[in-house]
């Protein structure tokens, strides 16, 4: 894939990159996304079965086998070339923030170190009572598993529909974009806010804005440049375009 120039020579002079990653992103692992019919992980359930604070009250066994299995499934996977591209890439520029939607952990594992997982992380656990991470817990007979300090049920520690975000990611996210001189979508629908409302703080300020994208979404009418193709693909050539010649 051929990258236009001012693409390239902007990338080159960045001082300051912010890239927001969904889903997709992590298809190339064999992580599914939400949203593809075929294979999407809503594909048998609903979001408001599993993903709400009200559906873990209601059937807190339910929900929280469905995140056991997710969570084993993730343990299985590996980064592909397009969590590694992005771990280039930081190296690349003074300052960069990955922001991602995604649970999965597999941008910590490809070697991303500034990251803000607006959406939690399915490996680490907390107490649905005192909403604190939990890092030591037993199994036992019950499910969910029992909070050590309080007795309350255990839960993932990932935001479900209708919760708030983890206290300042969005703040510092949105601040991020609004100084940055670079902003990548990767992987992303765009359909869920408020993570979806941060490309609009680039647009506002005139800050080159890209979306990688193996189809188009709301956002693609107002980015600079919407690169068609697997994230997996076009990253690395990207990284070798900009970076590597
Ligand atoms: P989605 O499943 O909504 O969207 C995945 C996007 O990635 C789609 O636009 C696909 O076209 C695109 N895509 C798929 N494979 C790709 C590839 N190899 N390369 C590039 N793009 C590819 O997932 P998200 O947008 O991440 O929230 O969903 C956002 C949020 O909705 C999730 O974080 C989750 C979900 O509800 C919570 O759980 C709170």
């Amino acid at each position: 894939m051929s990258f236009p120039e001012e693409v390239i020579r902007k990338l080159q002079s960045a001082e300051r990159i912010v890239v927001l990653t969904g889903a997709g992103i992590s298809a190339e692992s064999g992580v599914p996304t939400f949203r593809d019919a075929q294979s999407g992980l809503w594909a048998n359930y609903k979001p408001e079965e599993l993903a709400t604070p009200q559906a873990f009250r209601r059937n807190p066994k339910m929900v929280w086998e469905w995140y056991m299995m997710r969570r084993e499934m993730i343990k299985k996977v590996k980064p592909n070339p397009g969590h590694f591209a992005l771990a280039a890439i930081e190296k690349k520029v003074p300052r960069f923030l990955l922001v991602t939607q995604n649970i999965d952990n597999l941008h910590h594992l490809a070697g991303s170190k500034n990251v803000i997982e607006i959406h939690g992380n399915i490996q680490r656990t907390k107490c649905f009572d005192e909403d604190i991470v939990v890092d030591k817990w037993e199994l036992t007979k019950d499910v969910p598993p029992l909070c050590p300090r309080c007795g309350g049920m255990l839960r993932p520690d990932v935001v479900w529909f209708g919760e708030m975000l983890p206290p300042g990611a969005f703040e510092r996210s949105a601040e991020a974009v609004r100084n940055s001189d670079v902003f990548f979508s990767i992987g992303t629908s765009s359909l869920v806010y408020p993570a979806a409302s941060l490309p609009y703080e680039a647009f506002s300020k005139g800050i080159l804005s890209i979306e990688i994208n193996v189809e188009e979404t709301p956002l693609t009418a107002h980015v600079d440049h919407h690169f068609r193709g697997l994230a997996g693909e076009i990253l690395p050539q990207l990284v070798s375009a900009t970076w590597l010649t």
